[in-house]
């Protein structure tokens, strides 16, 4: 059987992560929305790209939920987006609906896979998700820090005048302004981070990086797509073949970093299996209390979804 896809929410988001995961050739990819025709139009435009950009997965669009059927990884990206003025927070009593009826459909359809969530606010759909599907907590994972840390890169890649691939960044906590950038694990080809820019810069570039989907919103008028799109499918590949490359996820962490059972970003090793390792660094005690205020938050944010569900 050939592998499949499925990405809920044909909208920017959704649609964007197909057209990449088409591109790479990751799998044959399902498209699905509840707006007649939306996804149906999305595949067939996406599709028409194969003979330009030479691939040969399957792309099918559909409102239909059998067509989903034993998918190998499902993308939630069904939610509202923000708009300028709007916190993630504001999302959470619409997306907490839409996210358990999508994930009731996920447990009848595709009981076995591995689903990667990115409706926002980011920590608590993925909390909502574990808890409505009951799944392994090893095969629900929240995209955030992928795009965080993407966003840390590219500036820090931009100040120092390096290539944004040579940057290995280090991110944890919750996906809002209180995330955690950790310029200490921070490193540009093997050179501490700390040793290239000033303090000054790097908590520059760190408060760009809590503030850059803020940023592109209040831009856009819209919530940000592309970047977001590349880290689903960096996530789905690592999945898909693999790869157990060390990424920053929300992922479930019981006595990793004292979060006492709370799906928040921490690094982890993707691989077939989902998460198949917390990476637990040696924090020390400023990062600790940035991590514990951003947890402190994210459990809030549970306790909410919690009273809803
Ligand atoms: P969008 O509005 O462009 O797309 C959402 C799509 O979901 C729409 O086409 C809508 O018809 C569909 N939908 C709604 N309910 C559905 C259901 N029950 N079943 C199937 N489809 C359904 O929004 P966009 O920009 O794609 O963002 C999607 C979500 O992802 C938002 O919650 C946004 O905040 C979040 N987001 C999260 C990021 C992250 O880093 N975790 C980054 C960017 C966006
Ligand atoms: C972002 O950071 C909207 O959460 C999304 O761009």
């Amino acid at each position: 059987m050939r592998t499949k896809i499925t990405i809920v929410g044909a909208g920017n988001v959704g649609a964007t992560a197909a057209h990449i995961a088409a591109a790479g050739n990751l799998a044959d990819i399902v498209l699905l929305d509840i707006v007649e025709g939306l996804a149906e139009g999305k595949a067939l435009d996406i599709a028409q790209a194969a003979p330009l950009q030479s691939f040969n997965c399957r792309i099918a669009g559909t409102t239909n939920w059998a067509t989903t059927a034993e998918s190998s990884i499902v993308v939630i990206t069904s939610g509202l987006p923000r708009k300028p003025g709007m916190s993630r927070d504001d999302l959470l009593a619409k997306n907490v609906q839409i996210v358990k009826s999508v994930s009731e459909k996920i447990i009848q359809y595709c009981p076995q896979s591995i689903v990667i969530v990115v409706c926002n606010p980011l920590d608590a759909m993925t909390y909502t998700t574990a808890k409505v599907t009951g799944f392994a907590k090893s095969r629900v994972i929240g995209m955030a820090g992928a795009l965080d840390a993407a966003r840390f890169s590219y500036f820090l890649a931009t100040e120092i005048g390096v290539s944004p691939e040579d940057v290995n960044c280090v991110l944890m906590g919750g996906h809002g302004d209180d995330m955690v950038p950790l310029p200490r694990f921070t490193s540009v080809s093997g050179t501490p981070l700390t040793e290239l820019l000033s303090k000054a810069k790097i908590a520059q570039i760190v408060e760009r990086t809590r503030k850059g989907g803020t940023e592109v919103v209040n831009l856009l008028g819209q919530s940000a797509y592309y970047a977001p799109a590349a880290g689903v499918a960096k996530m789905a590949e690592a999945v898909l073949k693999d790869n157990k490359i060390t990424i920053p996820c929300c992922a479930y962490c019981n006595n990793e970093y004292n979060a006492g059972g709370y799906f928040i970003g921490v690094p982890v090793v993707l691989g077939k299996n989902g998460v198949e390792k917390i990476v637990e660094l040696d924090l020390n005690k400023s990062e600790k209390a940035l991590f514990e205020k951003s947890l402190g938050h994210v459990k809030e944010l549970a306790a909410k979804v919690d009273k809803l569900l």
